[in-house]
């Protein structure tokens, strides 16, 4: 295979050449790693670029891993935005590290589809147990774990998390009040919440008009006011509709708010909807004691999600889910195929994942999480987590210290977000200029920031969380983004 000859017998997993090939393999990512820095953070390519460089179809021919990988370098490389690089601070993180790429390539050599217990014992229950692990280090409270009613699985992402939890609370109204009732059932969050209840919203059949993304604004740094909750309630059931589920964020998407879940939580529960917690960021951090208080009142949901995937060293994809009552989920996404018919199933001895999911097939991803939190143990992952937060404050100060700049919201995780101030409250050219800033530091290629609109104001993110990141790297960064900054107003005076 390797001179690319075609007539030798196919031998897709000879441990030989997977030897040889992963060694390589592994050091040309240990390269990458190594020279990270050299590329510019964000990809520069134009769109359809790859089709200029690549063939219209596969080879009838094997060819040489060497090919493939120059290839790599040469054509795919340019079109990667480096996730990885210390100076990605765009979105939120997305979390690489040795111990999750092993766990990854753990999985990928085990290659199971652990659909049910029986299909890979193992693999449920590595999950099952690695979950009550960190919902012991996050402090949730005991019917999370699965020695009750609850227990946590390991979704894909945010989004699956949301919809299936949506899904199960659906079902359950449904159940007792009769399909019927599906036109009147109501959702509520703040309208800071991530897109992905909305696409939850479509998919479960909610209708749209029935959604509440209730306004929040800077007088509670873009928390959701329980009021705001509680009037929307009570006007609903006024005219007849069925409020059935809330979702409250814990650092949402756009500047990190956090919402007041214990008081959110009692309005749920004393109109029986399902309350559901999104942190999908922010719950990496809710491990340290110190910033535990942020979930406080998480006792009050139904169901708590945090992305694994984004902050805590574990590798795409990996969002962690708990609930209370599994059995809502398995009422609402079980099947019973015969071709997937087991004792241990049918004797109702053990947990069949499938059920929780949208999916039949899954992966063992809780490998994964597992080699990150032995790897590197509960202390280490607190300064992990510690370190961006100091580093994003230094950075607060900073800006808050430049004439030119001004701070949004106060920070309370890793995520900065700030702007040029606005000039004799031109709040249109802010905005401008704010964007035309973040053009020129993206095009830079030296680091990667992005944006999002704060009642109207055009505002930059800085999300300081890749595992390279250090102090230098958030110093550069701010360089540059001063340095564009003085170019901009200096051409603005001309
Ligand atoms: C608060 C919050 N919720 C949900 C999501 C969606 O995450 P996912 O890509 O895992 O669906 C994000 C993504 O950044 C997020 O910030």
């Amino acid at each position: 295979m390797e001179n690319g000859s075609s007539n030798k017998a196919l031998k897709p997993m000879d441990s030989e050449q997977l030897r040889e090939y992963g060694h390589r393999m592994v050091d040309f990512i240990a390269d990458y790693y190594k020279t990270i820095e050299t590329f510019p953070v964000l990809s520069q390519v134009q769109p359809g670029y790859l089709h200029n460089l690549l063939p219209d179809s596969a080879p009838e021919q094997p060819e040489t891993l060497e090919q493939v990988l120059d290839d790599v370098k040469e054509k795919i490389l340019p079109g990667v935005t480096h996730w990885q690089s210390p100076s990605f601070f765009a979105y939120y993180p997305a979390n690489s590290s040795v111990a999750g790429f092993l766990g990854e390539m753990l999985s990928a050599a085990l290659n199971i589809v652990g659909f049910s217990w029986v299909s890979s014992p193992a693999a449920t229950e590595l999950e099952m147990i690695v979950l009550d692990w960190f919902a012991k280090l996050l402090n949730l409270p005991e019917q999370f774990l699965s020695r009750g009613n609850g227990g946590g699985v390991i979704q894909g992402t945010a989004s699956e998390a949301i919809l299936v939890v949506m899904i199960a609370a659906r079902d359950k109204v449904l159940r007792s009040l009769g399909k019927k009732a599906l036109e009147k059932l109501v959702v509520y969050s703040s309208d800071q919440t991530h897109s992905s209840l909305l696409k939850a919203c479509q998919i479960a059949g909610i209708h749209l008009e029935n959604c509440r993304m209730l306004k929040t604004d800077s007088s509670t740094n873009y928390a959701l006011r329980p009021e705001s909750l509680q009037e929307a309630v009570s006007g609903d059931l006024e005219a007849g509709l069925i409020p059935f589920f809330l979702c409250g964020t814990v650092g949402t998407t756009s500047s990190t708010a956090v919402d007041p879940l214990a008081e959110l939580g009692m309005i749920a529960k004393s109109n029986e909807m399902w309350f559901h917690v999104d942190a999908a960021y922010a719950g990496s951090a809710c491990i340290c004691p110190e910033y535990r208080q942020y979930i406080d009142g998480v006792e009050t949901a139904d169901s708590f999600n945090m992305n694994a995937h984004k902050w805590f060293l574990t590798n795409f994809d990996c969002s962690l889910l708990w609930v209370k009552d599994r059995c809502a989920l398995t009422e609402a996404l079980s099947t019973n195929p015969e071709f997937l018919k087991n004792k241990a199933s049918q004797a109702n001895l053990v947990v069949d994942y499938k059920d929780w999911q949208i999916p039949l097939g899954r992966r063992f991803r809780s490998l994964k999480l597992w080699m990150v939190l032995r790897l590197y143990g509960a202390e280490t992952l607190k300064s992990y987590i510690r370190n961006h937060i100091k580093l994003a404050k230094d950075l607060e100060q900073l800006v808050s210290q430049d004439p030119n700049f001004e701070v949004v919201t106060p920070r309370i995780f890793s995520l900065v977000c700030f702007r040029i101030v606005p000039v004799d409250n031109d709040e249109k050219t802010c905005n401008n200029l704010n964007r035309s800033l973040l053009d020129a530091v993206n095009s830079s290629g030296k680091l990667f920031i992005s944006h999002t609109t704060l009642s109207g104001k055009f505002v930059l993110r800085l999300a300081i969380g890749a595992p390279l990141t250090e102090e230098k790297h958030v110093m550069d960064a701010w360089k540059v983004i001063q340095e564009e900054a003085s170019f901009l107003l200096a051409s603005q005076v001309k």
